[in-house]
């Protein structure tokens, strides 16, 4: 657990910080205000992570999972530039493990830019191996490489460094 930092289910009062978050990315990737709404009404889709006592987001996930699938997916995941470096990527990761899980999926998957060193790697030592290609999958026409994971099932692993 990276110290006095936590993840909770998000809730209206966060959608400022959301959207502000979403500026890391290209615009054409962004999540927009009713989408996140939208988001938001289903139960354990958003996480934010957020520092004991503040209520400022350091970072949020998307976690989505259909009844009908058996592949829980990482829409979204970002970390304020400002948390960056600290675990909390990490600990997003494990939440969405732990997500799926609860919704009883078998595999986590997520798309990533190639030239996303950062997360790559994050992924990949959080257990994630290279799936393959989805061609033109970003709004630029960039191909995204498709990552995923089993499920554990029993406990999601905590630790962080
Ligand atoms: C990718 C991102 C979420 C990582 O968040 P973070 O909180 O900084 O990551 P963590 O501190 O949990 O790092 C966990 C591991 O990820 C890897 N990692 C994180 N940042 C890295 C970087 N800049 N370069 C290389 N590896 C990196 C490391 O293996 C790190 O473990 P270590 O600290 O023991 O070396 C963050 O950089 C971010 O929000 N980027 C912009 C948005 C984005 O690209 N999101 C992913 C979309 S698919």
């Amino acid at each position: 657990m990276t110290q006095g930092v936590s993840v909770r289910a998000a809730t209206v009062a966060d959608l400022a910080d959301l959207i502000h978050l979403e500026t890391l990315f290209p615009e054409g990737d962004r999540i927009s205000a009713r989408s996140w709404r939208r988001f938001m009404a289903r139960e354990g889709c958003v996480v934010v992570a957020t520092e004991m006592g503040a209520p400022e987001v350091l970072g949020a996930a998307v976690i989505l999972t259909r009844k009908r699938s058996q592949t829980a997916r990482i829409y979204s995941l970002a970390v304020d530039p400002r948390a960056q470096g600290r675990g909390v990527g990490r600990m997003l990761v494990q939440a969405a493990l732990a997500q799926a899980q609860a919704a009883g999926c078998a595999r986590l998957s997520l798309e990533v830019r190639p030239d996303n060193a950062a997360a790559r790697t994050l992924y990949r030592t959080c257990g994630f191996e290279d799936r393959g290609v989805m061609p033109e999958h970003y709004a630029d026409g960039t191909a995204a490489l498709i990552m995923d994971k089993e499920v554990p099932s029993g406990p999601v692993e905590t630790k962080t460094q």
